[in-house]
């Protein structure tokens, strides 16, 4: 039988560590036990939950949690460029990574690190180090809530964006992702056009690539500049990098020539982490809360900081980042 846990407290729960409560909480490791559980809870509004590393609550859950702990990691079949791996929702992200790594396949490398479920890369098309999660995905298989059956969902269907996909938009929290099938390169095609990762390979004095190296370089930089969630509170980038018309990132750039972009065709991406540190937010700490002393995109919890804490800070740095500079942040961390 599924157990329902009732006024749960999700503070192990999400890595920001914020303390609040679920009206109610499961898991669910199998679709048999997701049914059960949805056949016990109605007209409850639902949230699926990985590894809580994408999340701020702001507030107690008045719904239900369903944890996903779905396993497995199969190896369906291949052909001569590539090997098609499907892998259960509830997997660590990151050990399925080093996974694929130990097998010598290419495609994940440069996603080493990212905390969280497999379950949740589609969810923002997870992206690090010039490679997003798109590039490898070749099927979905994730369960409707209403209409009670399983959909496939392709690529096309997913329509990924920068951190963003279907999942968030038109389908937010329809679905629960139940696994997920990757392709991946027999024989890798490395990318290391991302300035920080070649540097850190010539400082590991790496002479022959591979995947492994590349993995390991990506750590190395993460672990240098990103706070490790078991021991402080945080969700990654709490905002998005925003992208601008070239004509404001000209007008940006003859007031302040220093400014970090990419830019492309159409469009320029704005580093969001330099626009913060002009503001002088890094390493600013209001009671438990704070902007990262190595990285002014992330927001960091001292200890006992609330959701809501979190959440005015936040707003405090758009403010001042709309004033400086004109440029409207969007949090990339979902707000609950
Ligand atoms: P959760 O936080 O549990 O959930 C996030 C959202 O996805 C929620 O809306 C949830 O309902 C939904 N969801 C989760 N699983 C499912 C499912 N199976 N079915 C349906 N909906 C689901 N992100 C990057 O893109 N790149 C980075 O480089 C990166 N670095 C990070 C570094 C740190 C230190 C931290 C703490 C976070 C970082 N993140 C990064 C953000 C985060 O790790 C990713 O977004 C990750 O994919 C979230 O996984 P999760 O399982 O924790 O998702
Ligand atoms: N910078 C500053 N000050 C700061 C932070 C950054 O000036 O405090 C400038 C520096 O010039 C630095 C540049 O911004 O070189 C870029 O910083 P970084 O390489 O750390 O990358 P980012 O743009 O801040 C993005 C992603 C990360 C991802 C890294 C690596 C977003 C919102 N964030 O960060 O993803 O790991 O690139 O690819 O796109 C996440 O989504 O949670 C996340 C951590």
């Amino acid at each position: 039988m599924a157990q329902i846990e009732l006024n749960t407290s999700l503070r192990n729960y999400n890595t920001f560590r914020i303390d609040i409560n679920a009206k109610s909480f499961a898991r669910f490791n199998s679709l048999e036990t997701l049914e059960e559980v949805l056949s016990t809870q109605h007209n409850q509004k639902i949230l699926i939950l990985g590894g809580g590393s994408n999340i701020l609550f702001t507030k107690d859950y008045e719904g239900l949690v369903i944890k996903n702990e779905m396993k497995g990691i199969t190896e369906m079949h291949e052909d001569e460029e590539y090997v098609f791996i499907k892998v259960g929702a509830g997997e660590n992200w990151h050990q399925f990574v080093r996974y694929t790594i130990d097998k010598g396949w290419g495609g994940l490398e440069n996603l080493s690190f990212i905390p969280g479920t497999v379950g949740a890369a589609p969810i923002q098309n997870i992206g690090a180090y010039g490679v997003e999660f798109e590039s490898v995905l070749w099927n979905i298989e994730a369960y409707h809530f209403e209409d009670r059956r399983v959909v496939n969902f392709t690529k096309s269907d997913c329509e990924f964006g920068y951190r963003n996909s279907v999942f968030k938009n038109k389908f937010n929290q329809q679905f629960a992702i139940l696994n997920v099938t990757v392709q991946l390169r027999k024989s890798p095609k490395f990318n290391i056009s991302y300035g920080a990762i070649e540097k850190e390979l010539e400082k590991m004095n790496i002479k022959s690539l591979s995947v492994k190296a590349i993995s390991d370089a990506v750590i190395h930089i993460r672990s240098s500049k990103l706070p490790d969630p078991a021991v402080l509170g945080n969700a990654g980038s709490f905002f998005k990098n925003p992208i601008v018309e070239k004509e404001t990132y000209e007008r940006l750039k003859n007031l302040y020539p220093q400014i970090v972009a990419y830019p492309s065709i159409d469009e320029v991406k704005l580093s969001a982490g330099w626009l913060i540190d002009q503001c002088g937010w890094k390493g600013k700490r209001v009671g438990d809360i704070g902007c990262y002393e190595k990285q002014a995109l992330v927001l960091v919890n001292y200890g006992n900081a609330s959701g809501k804490d979190v959440f005015h800070f936040s707003e405090k740095i758009m403010d001042s980042v709309w004033e400086k500079f004109n440029v409207k942040l969007e949090r990339e961390v979902n707000v609950l």
